[in-house]
């Protein structure tokens, strides 16, 4: 009997892996998301490069999202997107979902899916820092690294496949707005290297991160439409810092705050302050640091709960997640 054929879905949304310069030689002023997705895959299989190995026996299939700056990263396309690879990941001949993102909010959606996709398969979301036609585009190599990571990975996971990296949602941050390896996870490192179609494993990091990308139980199906979704902002602590605008956010009816706190996550007496009056009045809050390496280790000095090793951007999507799968529990 023929083996079945497996699928790999890759899934477009646009950003500066998508994105066109006036000229090949410009490649950074730009506009992003301007290519389809199959524009992005014929790229890879150009004249110059057969398909990974890897990828023999796998089909490739496309499907444009949207197609959009991630800067303008929203709620509704974010369920969307979830959804869709519920759906894909859901059928027992698709192995994994590829999917291209811009760099800027990249972080922010991969968290986001490793909390609330629950399939059993990976997601590798890929990226560029240089547009398409630019005369050395990332894109393309990304691309073709994050297929072959697609077609050698298994199990639950979201990853992203960059710059010959491969990072953990949960660990991987953009660090330069426009040098061609724009991320890093930190004190973890990449979890893994690509050479030649090749992974190289570092140390447990695979077994380490499956096991922390969990939010179990959390019905994506079940999310309300994203306006229900809670106002989450996020605020600095820095010199000077008043807290008169928390006293603003809580007038307007902000639902939660994120701090990105100095160091450990300390915050000056006046915003402790407002933060403490703002939790009386029903507010969530967690600290978070606006340090970009290093978890925070919780003390006795903390007076809200604090965001271990997420940073500031990912645990306000954390604190909104834990808003919502409240409001679930309550409707089960
Ligand atoms: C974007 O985030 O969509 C634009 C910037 C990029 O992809 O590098």
């Amino acid at each position: 009997m023929q083996a079945k054929i497996q699928k790999i879905v890759v899934l477009g949304t646009g950003g500066t892996i998508a994105g066109e310069s006036n000229s090949e030689n410009e490649g950074f002023a730009y506009q992003a998301a301007q290519r389809s997705i199959q524009d992005l895959l014929q790229a890879v299989a150009g004249p110059s490069q057969s398909l990974p190995s890897h990828l023999e026996g796998f089909q490739i299939q496309t499907e444009q999202v949207c197609q959009i700056d991630s800067k303008d990263m929203n709620f509704s396309i974010w369920q969307t997107l979830a959804l869709r690879c519920e759906h894909w990941l859901s059928q027992p001949d698709v192995h994994s979902v590829v999917i291209t993102h811009g760099t800027d909010t990249l972080e922010e959606t991969a968290y986001f899916l490793s909390q609330v996709v629950q399939r059993n398969k990976p997601i590798i979301l890929t990226c560029a820092m240089r547009p398409a036609n630019f005369k050395d585009a990332d894109g393309p190599q990304n691309m073709r690294d994050a297929l072959n990571a697609a077609a050698q990975m298994s199990g639950r996971g979201v990853w992203l496949v960059a710059a010959s990296e491969i990072h953990n949602s949960l660990h991987v941050q953009k660090v330069h707005p426009t040098r061609i390896n724009a991320f890093d996870s930190g004190e973890r490192g990449p979890a893994a290297l690509v050479h030649d179609d090749h992974i190289h494993w570092q140390t447990d990091s695979f077994e380490r991160a499956v096991e922390m990308s969990r939010l179990d139980g959390f019905n994506i199906q079940e999310l309300p439409v994203p306006e229900e979704w809670p106002w989450v902002e996020i605020i600095m602590n820095h010199v000077q810092s008043t807290g008169r605008n928390i006293q603003v956010l809580v007038d307007a009816g902000v639902k939660g705050l994120v701090v990105a706190g100095t160091g450990n996550a300390s915050v000056s007496q006046p915003l402790k302050d407002a933060l403490m009056s703002a939790q009386s009045r029903g507010v969530k809050v967690c600290l978070a640091s606006r340090c970009h390496q290093g978890p925070v280790v919780q003390t006795a000095n903390h007076a809200f709960p604090t965001s271990g090793e997420l940073n500031p951007a990912k645990a306000r999507v954390a604190l909104i997640l834990d808003m919502l799968s409240k409001t679930q529990s309550h409707l089960n």
